[in-house]
């Protein structure tokens, strides 16, 4: 049997392929690259010495995706990574998400339909929540409007698999609502590649580190968080990976209650901008460049997970703190 990861080039990805293989999955990675780079191949295979089928095809083509699902018969389960994420850009460019993260969704679940028996893992996000009225959030705080077609995406996604399980019994679905992804594999051999200007923090504090940017703008100090700064769940990227191993391996052994179920996948910690800043200073002993500016249109107040559900149901606790977290992502930036 194998397990099609899609987007494993990616940063999620790729730390989602490391640990399927150390568990001794046979993984397929499908890629079409727009946002990820081959070398990711050279760094899982340096850290697993296994190397991934890999096929570049993209999701939106109907028939490559059927014809992969021709040619590979043995796809027991499915990661399901693969899409645009970059909020900001889905407000300018609504259709190519639409396009990108729902059609190219749909297009799998008609191929998993076809199969006898589909385990299939979502990526999702907290942005479904949009500013929720209560922390930490739990899976039944209400969804609210989506605050970008990025988001909307997420929440739409969701309702498609959970209608697909409906009627379709042979697909086993979890969503993981990730908080904020940050740091690197440990090994330093595969990490966050931001293309561009880093549009997330951490990539831009360890790219102002190094000097790559002259200073990081912290986006509004007087938001009502004690320091002022939002606040947000900074989830070390090799937990997150764990938690989607930890979700395929319990739709395999049919330990999920329902066809479809959803998780927090975050630390139950919230760190401000402030906070984090500080953590990074005190773990690298660098002093880092910042100014307070205005703050940055869409973004939510504060994001930190109630985790009880995935804790006690999937069975998964993140066990990095926000300084490994920091450390790890500085040590990436360093060989970059
Ligand atoms: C974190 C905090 C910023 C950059 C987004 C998506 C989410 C997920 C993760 C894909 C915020 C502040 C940031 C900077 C700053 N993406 N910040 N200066 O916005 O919480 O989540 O990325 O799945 O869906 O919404 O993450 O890292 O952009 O921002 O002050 O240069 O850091 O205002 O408070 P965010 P982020």
């Amino acid at each position: 049997m194998k397990i099609l990861v899609t987007g494993g080039l990616g940063f999620i990805g790729s730390h989602v392929v490391v640990k399927l293989q150390e568990e001794g999955f046979d993984v397929v990675i499908i890629d079409n690259l727009s946002n990820s780079d081959i070398k990711v191949l050279d760094g899982i295979v340096a850290i697993t010495g296994i190397t991934p089928v890999f096929e570049q095809l993209d999701l939106r083509e109907k028939a490559a995706v059927s014809g992969f699902f021709k040619k590979y018969t043995d796809i027991g389960g499915v990661i399901h990574f693969a899409a645009s994420k970059a909020v900001g850009e889905s407000v300018e460019n609504p259709l190519l998400y639409y396009e990108n993260n729902i059609g190219t969704l749909v297009y799998l679940l008609q191929e998993l339909q076809k199969k006898e028996q589909t385990s299939f893992i979502f990526s999702s996000s907290c942005t479904v929540y949009g500013q929720a009225d209560q922390m930490p959030i739990t899976e039944i705080a209400a969804i609210k409007k989506a605050e970008s077609p990025y988001g909307n995406t997420k929440q739409i996604g969701e309702e498609i698999i959970q209608d697909t399980c409906k009627v379709s019994p042979n697909i086993k679905a979890t969503a993981l609502r990730y908080f904020n992804p940050i740091g690197a594999h440990q090994s330093a051999l595969i990490g966050e590649l931001p293309i561009g200007v880093p549009q997330n923090l951490v990539p831009f504090i360890t790219q102002t580190a190094t000097g790559q940017r002259a200073q990081l703008s912290v986006f509004g100090d007087d938001y009502s968080t004690p320091d002022g700064t939002a606040i947000r769940d900074y989830i070390h990227v090799v937990d997150l990976a764990q938690a989607h191993v930890t979700a395929l391996k319990k739709l395999l052994e049919n330990g999920q209650a329902t066809n479809f179920d959803f998780y927090n996948v975050g630390t139950g910690k919230g760190s401000s901008v402030l906070e984090v800043i500080t953590a990074f200073e005190s773990v690298t002993g660098k002093k880092l460049n910042y100014k307070i500016v205005d703050r940055r249109e869409g973004d939510v107040i504060q994001a930190f997970a109630d985790t009880t559900k995935a804790n006690n149901v999937l069975g998964w606790r993140a066990e990095h703190t926000l300084e490994q977290a920091l450390l790890s992502a500085w040590k990436w930036e360093e060989k970059q």
